[in-house]
């Protein structure tokens, strides 16, 4: 029992010790283009603490590289892509929710499409999470 318990304890803090290794992971498929494209749905659980939890790991993955982490327009591909500053108070009065969702299902100026990647639910959380960037 108390060695079965030490292992329990123990693995996670191994676990954590061999992945965080100068942040180096294995290659994943997605990899392969550049994340603007995944063929799966992604998986929209919710977590504990914090509600958007789901909402920003997606946001991290398929949006960050045009939108930036928080959405403010300032991702890597931003000097290529234009995105507007998603958090602007100006840009959120201006839309509904169903015109935010819209965009990210249907694609907007030079946004492509998330709807074949993305569950109507995922899209709901991702509005939310942007709503809760206002400034
Ligand atoms: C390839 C770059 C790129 C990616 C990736 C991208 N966007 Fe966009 N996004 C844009 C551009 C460009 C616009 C158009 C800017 C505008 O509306 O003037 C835009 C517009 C939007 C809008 C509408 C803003 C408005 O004016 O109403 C929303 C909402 C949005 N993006 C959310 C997302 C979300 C969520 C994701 C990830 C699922 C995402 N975007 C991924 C480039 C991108």
């Amino acid at each position: 029992m108390v060695r079965a318990r030490t292992i329990a304890l123990a693995l996670p803090l191994l676990l954590a010790a061999a992945c965080g290794k100068a942040g180096l992971r294995e290659w994943r498929p997605e990899d392969h283009d550049s994340g603007v494209t995944s063929s799966s749905p992604i998986s929209t659980t919710p977590t504990n603490d914090d509600p958007h939890a789901s909402a920003r790991a997606v946001f991290g993955s398929q949006c960050a590289s045009c939108h930036g982490n928080e959405g403010r327009g300032d991702g890597p591909m931003a000097a290529m892509f234009r995105p507007a500053d998603l958090s602007a108070s100006a840009l959120q009065s201006a839309r509904t929710d169903a015109e935010l969702a819209a965009s990210i299902t249907a694609g907007r100026g030079r946004m492509p499409a998330f709807g074949q990647n993305l569950r109507p639910e995922a899209v709901s959380a991702l509005v939310r999470l942007i709503r809760s960037w206002r400034r």
